[in-house]
């Protein structure tokens, strides 16, 4: 194969962000270089996304760009999707006005080399196989584009809940466990490299299970745990249905496990939740939530939530803007039921809840949504927190932002501080979607702890 330049676009889910870090390496390993800007490239590589049809949309606007900027430049630039779309519409895409050279699913990503090889010659270029086993776990993502503070590791692939709304069964395939050593030894590697937060990844983590080492998920976030204190992980996303509480009291006991905790509800009403073959009530959830934060006290919690799903009611409507009153979330992603092909509910039901309605439920829940959060965060104001530093501010380079361990994102004036940073910060104003603090002074996990503790006592 030519040595060769290429430029990958994200779009999606930050287990894509993941993925395409997976390619970086494989493609780097091949003696390719990753370039910034899809000018620069020789290939142009776009990782998709199918959750709803929004996100499918600007895949298709972004590659009828390269189509026109393949032409102006001549054919010497190769267009690629990868991802979530790949599995879809493969046909389509290699058919419709020959708008990409190559296909590649999530889980052929180790067939790349040759598939370009294949472009080189003259043809196109599809593999969309998904696998019962493939995991990368051999292999090292490269992470080009990282503040080289936060990463990502995924340690599951795929998923087998088949939500009757949800894609990511069919462009992901069936769900596989990473061995835990391989998860453990990217850790570490990570530790090596000045990484101070990392965030888990799997479609549906509380069914990780190694089979080899017989290790569960509470087991594998303990030993994550265990790789170094001053490192904070995360994991996304749970599932209501069979979250361990042995988990929330390892979350409780381990100072560098992050009180927080994403779980999707998706909706508040228990019928809506059966046609979307959630398997959990309405009641279920709010004592998994009641339990979380008996467990981890001061946990901050996250859900995503579908506004319109098939036949949705008013009232059904009304229990999910309730429900999210009573959990008091801290975040909240938030979107309208978009129709998916090979779904179960596109087989089974009607997308019948007009586009206006849907548009005007979904903005009740985001208003409401907002109120919450800005109320929460006004209760924030005198509190202290640990921040991990992420960089500059997007407003000016005099600020620096970062998160604290309940994963709200503070804004603070730069002084001496970098990236990688653990401060102690105490609040001074907030907006809903934003804290501001001073610094106290700069800390660590396991200082700001004791001294935590040391108030209590
Ligand atoms: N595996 C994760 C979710 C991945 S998709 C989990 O179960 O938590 C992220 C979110 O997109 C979902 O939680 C859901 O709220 C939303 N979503 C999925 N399919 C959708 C659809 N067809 N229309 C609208 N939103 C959808
Ligand atoms: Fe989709 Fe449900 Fe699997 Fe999440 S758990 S990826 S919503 S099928
Ligand atoms: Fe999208 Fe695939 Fe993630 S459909 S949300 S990129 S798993």
């Amino acid at each position: 194969m030519k040595p060769r330049n290429f430029y990958i676009e994200t779009y999606g889910c930050q287990m894509n962000v993941s993925d395409s870090e997976i390619v970086n390496s494989i493609l780097m390993e091949n003696g390719m270089e990753p370039v910034d800007e899809p000018g620069e490239a020789d290939v142009i590589f776009v990782n998709t996304c199918s959750i709803r049809e929004n996100a499918e949309s600007k895949v298709w606007n972004r590659l009828h760009q390269f189509k026109s900027m393949q032409e102006e430049m001549g054919e010497n630039i190769t267009v690629g999707v990868l991802g979530c779309m790949a599995e879809r519409i493969r046909d389509k895409m290699l058919e419709k006005k020959q708008l990409v050279d190559l296909v590649v699913g999530p889980d052929a990503y180790r067939d790349l080399p040759k598939l370009l090889q294949k472009v080189d010659s003259g043809q196109k270029a599809v593999n969309v196989q998904l696998s019962l086993e493939e995991t990368y776990a051999d292999i090292k993502p490269v992470r080009t584009s990282t503040n080289g503070v936060s990463a990502f590791v995924t340690i599951m692939r795929g998923c087998d809940n088949m939500c009757s709304f949800c894609v990511v069964p069919f462009t992901r395939g069936r769900e596989r466990s990473r061995p835990v050593e391989s998860i453990l030894d990217e850790l570490k590697q990570l530790r090596d490299q000045g990484y101070k937060e990392v965030t888990l990844l799997g479609q549906n983590v509380n069914s990780y299970y190694d089979e080899e080492s017989d290790t569960s998920f509470a087991e594998l976030m303990y030993k994550a745990s265990q790789v170094d204190p001053e490192i904070r992980f995360r994991f996304s996303s749970p599932h209501p249905k069979d979250f361990p509480e042995e988990l929330l009291h390892i979350i409780n006991e381990q100072p560098n496990l992050c009180n927080y905790i994403h779980i999707p509800a998706q909706s508040g009403n228990t019928d809506v939740l059966e046609r979307m073959r959630r398997p959990y009530t309405r009641e279920e959830y709010l004592a998994l939530t009641e339990k979380m934060r008996d467990i981890i006290p001061g946990v901050s919690l996250s859900t995503d939530i579908i506004a319109g799903f098939c036949d949705e009611t008013e009232e059904e409507h009304r229990d999910t803007m309730s429900l999210m009153r009573k959990v008091q979330y801290d975040q909240a992603f938030m979107f309208a039921y978009s129709e998916r092909g090979r779904t179960l509910a596109q087989r089974k039901y009607e997308d019948n809840v007009p586009e206006d309605v849907k548009k005007r439920r979904l903005n009740e829940i985001i208003e409401q949504q907002m109120n919450i959060q800005e109320q929460l965060n006004k209760q924030e104001v005198g509190r202290r927190h640990l921040m991990l530093v992420e960089g500059p501010s997007k407003k000016s380079d005099q600020q620096l932002c970062g998160r604290t361990d309940t994963n709200k994102m503070v804004i603070l004036d730069r002084n001496d501080f970098e990236a990688g940073d653990y401060l102690e910060v105490e609040i001074r104003d907030y907006t809903a979607a934003t804290l501001f603090a001073d610094v106290i002074e700069k800390s660590s996990i396991q200082e700001f702890n004791t001294t935590r503790e040391k108030v209590v006592v």
